[in-house]
């Protein structure tokens, strides 16, 4: 794999792609049939979104989409990862598709398929239809169900032009930001809320899974956040062990666990867990469906250290396992991007070899990877963002490590094709290869981009040149 000069070969058929989300670029929310979502009612809420911004505008996708597949296509990548906004295929959640939605996402596949752009296609990337919150949203079983349904809308109509679906994207974020902490959408602080959200996603992945197979043959998978649990300092005393098997089953998993083994972890907080009652026969089994794939997004490890968790020492949080002597803890060593991420290449070797030796040979997706930075166009008009540039590379070197280790993963899709709607930072932090002026729409593909592209043509990735910062 490695050739003398340094270059790092892919395997062939390797997929080289960029991803996105509906709400973070799409803009046109009352357009067309569309109906609002959670995160339309919570970014407009005061607070709950840095300088006010929303998504009203966001990248103008859903106008420009045109221009963004021949931009993909001028950077010679092969696949593209975006997301379906439920709420512009059933307005309120429920009932029959709005023509106009799907009209859309057909018109998208197309323009990708002429460009020779395959298609990943994420049916859950947070945006909710608002009607289903007022009844509850996750928190209720039916929003599960719900979700089958339009799965299988999206299929009915779409599925001849999509090459993989992804069912939810980071389920754990979706129960701990929006149902747990709050800093998302539906914006709750509530624990119970959280468990039984947690639940029911994992359910509505079950259900929508059977729902697009039900539709003829499809390659179906689903999206998991996934961060290596690393302990600092020599020696593991029985707490810290003990702090990183439950903070494991905290983060990683109560997700991966009922989706791989039909179980939840043993590790888990018991408050974390849906309430007996909410869990009917069956479900586990149901939420145990064959995988085609799994899709993970990596962005850092969580650090353990001894400590005390009533005087925290510079860099120390206190650890959500609650273990007695023991904290979280970011290393001054390691990089911290925009978003205060460390950046860690080696977590994503272990994250992609730990889940290989729990799935042995299921081909894995890198679903999302990539950095925020202070991004800014130069008096040459150029963004030359090295941080990033060399974030990728580091990545991509973890990732090509661990194929020769023996894992099977199949594509890399970077976060992000374009600096978009970052949650409840808005459009202060930018993820994107190519930038975007939001004043007028315009797209500057940064040096990142341009590295991507070549990384993408040449199915493997060339060494730095020396000057570059390491
Ligand atoms: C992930 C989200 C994605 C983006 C990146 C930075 O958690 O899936 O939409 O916001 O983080």
């Amino acid at each position: 794999m490695t050739s003398a000069n340094g270059v790092l070969g892919f395997p062939e058929g390797f997929a080289w792609g960029s991803a996105t989300a509906a709400y973070q670029i799409e803009g046109a929310v009352s357009i067309d049939g569309r109906g609002p979502s959670v995160w339309d009612t919570f970014s407009h809420a005061p607070g709950n979104v840095r300088g006010g911004d929303t998504g009203d505008i966001a990248c103008d996708s859903y106008h420009r989409y045109r221009e963004d597949v021949a931009l993909m296509a001028s950077l010679g990548l092969k696949a593209y990862r975006f997301s379906i906004s439920w709420p512009r295929v059933q307005p309120g959640g429920r009932g029959p598709a709005n023509p106009k939605g799907l009209d859309y996402y057909r018109a998208l596949l197309d323009e990708l398929g002429e460009h020779g752009i395959e298609a990943t296609v994420t049916l859950y990337h947070w945006d909710l239809p608002q009607e289903l919150q007022d009844d509850g949203g996750w928190e209720a079983r039916d929003t599960a169900e719900r979700f089958a349904e339009y799965a299988a809308l999206c299929a009915e109509a779409l599925s001849d032009r999509v090459a993989r679906w992804i069912t939810l994207n980071e389920p754990q974020v979706v129960a701990n930001n929006g149902y747990r902490h709050g800093q998302h959408a539906p914006g709750l602080r509530d624990a119970d809320a959280a468990a039984a959200a947690t639940h029911h996603l994992l359910l509505g992945h079950g259900l929508a899974t059977q729902a697009l197979r039900a539709q003829g043959p499809a390659e179906v998978g689903i999206t998991l956040d996934l961060h290596p649990i690393r302990i600092l300092g020599d020696g593991h005393p029985g707490d810290l062990e003990q702090a990183r098997l439950i903070t494991d089953a905290m983060v990683n998993g109560i997700y991966l666990e009922p989706v791989l083994y039909g179980r939840y972890p043993v590790h888990a907080p018991a408050a974390m867990l849906p309430a007996p009652a909410l869990v009917a026969d069956g479900d586990l089994a149901t939420i145990n469906q064959p995988l085609d794939f799994l899709g993970i997004n990596y962005y850092s490890p969580i650090f353990l250290r001894a400590g005390d968790p009533a005087d925290l020492r510079r860099n120390e949080e206190p650890a959500r396992s609650e273990v007695p002597g023991v904290v979280e803890y970011r290393p001054d060593e390691l990089e911290r991007t925009t978003m205060g991420w460390l950046v860690d290449a080696d977590g994503l070797h272990e994250i992609l070899l730990e889940v290989s030796k729990q799935a042995p040979g299921l081909p894995l997706y890198i679903t999302e990877n990539g950095r925020a930075a202070e991004d800014y166009v130069n008096p040459r008009g150029e963004v030359d963002d090295i941080e990033r540039v060399r974030y990728l590379h580091t990545h991509l070197e973890a990732a090509a490590r661990a194929i020769k280790d023996g894992v099977s993963l199949a594509g890399y899709f970077v976060w992000s094709l374009l600096d978009n709607f970052e949650w409840a930072w808005g459009y202060q932090k930018r993820f994107g290869i190519v930038y975007v002026d939001f004043g007028t729409q315009r797209r500057i593909p940064k040096s990142s981009a341009r590295f991507y592209s070549e990384v993408a043509q040449a199915n493997a990735v060339p060494s730095l040149p020396a000057t570059w910062p390491r």
